[in-house]
């Protein structure tokens, strides 16, 4: 059993982070969104991993991410020309795949669920494809799979107006080598993509044996600002462990669970967790409220912030109305002056500077 994780794309509703970075590498609690997926995949036992990657943001997945050493896997890079759709992405990565069995996850979904069982499953079943269901509010914003009692989908459909189901299809399939000749026979979609929806609904057609399964956990598409932030929650919420490496003085009360990460100073702060921050960052006269995230070199003084992410070296001075539900970009600056209005909402990308004056 191989695996492809897709981390190619535009990242179009990530913008304007995804002008300068790969959102698979967008941190969730200081990890790149990226690297839970291989971390599930190894935890299953499938190490043969191939990564997706664009002409524009591969170079920075493959050197954050490396040759998979660090994850116990080995990690190959295959390189998509243009985001030509995810069944596009599969057929670049056939002279990798060969004939073997393989899952596909998209490089930015979070998915809480044991990949073992589905895999078992897949094998003991004999099935041509296995998809991954989640029951969720707003059905009309996904794929979604009608199934019947036993499991089997009969039809998907793509954003329906009306759903037949509340079932979406979560950013996890397992397949087997017939994928290779449903995507040969399938042709672009309206949007100009190979769309794997339509390789599945072949297979369908071809009554291969395509059957879906519900996750019980949580999944987070991680496509959007706010689906960042809640995957950010989720994620501080169920995994976090309190450890502190840094400085924290005697003027700075830390409450709940709490990571500080070495060498960052903590000085005259509170912090209630949960709440994670990296290695060299500088909190000085701040308050830092529960599912924050701050990244490696961060400097927040005078700051109030809470339920937001700052990517590595952003900063933050004077800004003393609370900062809620923002997501800063790398290197960003926020500096402000005395006087300002009652409440502050950001999404700023990499490399922005921005005064409040
Ligand atoms: P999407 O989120 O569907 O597409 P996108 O990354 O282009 O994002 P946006 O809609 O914001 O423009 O992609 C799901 C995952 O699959 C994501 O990690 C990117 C990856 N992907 C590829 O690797 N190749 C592709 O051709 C496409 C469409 C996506």
């Amino acid at each position: 059993m191989k695996a492809i994780i897709l981390s190619g794309g535009k990242g179009t509703r990530l913008r304007p982070l995804t002008y300068t970075g790969a959102k698979q590498l967008v941190p969730v609690a200081n990890k790149p969104i990226l690297w839970y997926g291989i971390e599930d995949l190894v935890a299953a036992g499938i190490i043969d991993i191939g990564i997706i990657i664009s002409p524009e943001t591969g170079p920075e997945v493959q050197a954050k991410t490396g040759n998979g050493e660090q994850f116990g896997a080995n990690i190959s890079y295959i390189l998509q020309e243009e985001p030509a759709g995810l069944a596009h992405a599969v057929k670049v990565a056939q002279p990798f795949l060969k004939d073997s069995p393989f899952i596909m996850y998209l490089g930015d979904n979070l998915v809480q669920s044991d990949l073992s069982i589905f895999l078992n499953e897949f094998k003991s079943q004999q099935l041509d494809a296995l998809t991954l269901l989640c029951s969720v509010p707003n059905p009309t914003a996904f794929g979604v799979a009608k199934v019947d009692e036993k499991g089997r989908v009969l039809q998907l459909v793509e954003k329906p107006k009306k759903p037949p189901s509340n079932l979406a299809l979560v950013g996890v399939y397992l397949f087997n080598r017939t994928v290779h000749e449903a995507i040969a026979n399938i042709q672009p979609s309206a949007r100009g993509e190979l769309e794997i929806t339509d390789a599945i609904q072949y297979l369908i057609d071809q009554q291969r044996k395509v059957e879906a399964r519900q996750i019980q956990g949580w999944w987070l598409d991680t496509g959007k600002k706010d689906d960042l932030l809640e995957a950010n929650r989720v994620i501080l919420d169920t995994c976090l462990t309190a450890s502190t490496y840094g400085d924290v003085d005697n003027q700075s009360q830390v409450i709940g669970r709490v990571q500080i990460g070495q060498n960052t100073r903590v000085i005259n702060s509170t912090i209630r967790g949960p709440v994670v921050i990296g290695e060299n960052c500088h909190i000085e006269n701040c308050f830092i409220g529960p599912y924050s995230s701050i990244a490696d070199g961060a400097t927040l003084i005078n700051a109030d912030l809470e339920h937001s992410v700052l990517l590595q070296g952003a900063t933050v001075t004077g800004v003393h109305q609370r900062i809620v539900d923002s997501l800063i970009g790398q290197r960003a600056h926020i500096k402000a002056a005395p006087r300002r209005p009652k409440a502050l909402r950001f999404m700023i990308g990499d490399d922005s500077q921005i005064e409040l004056t």
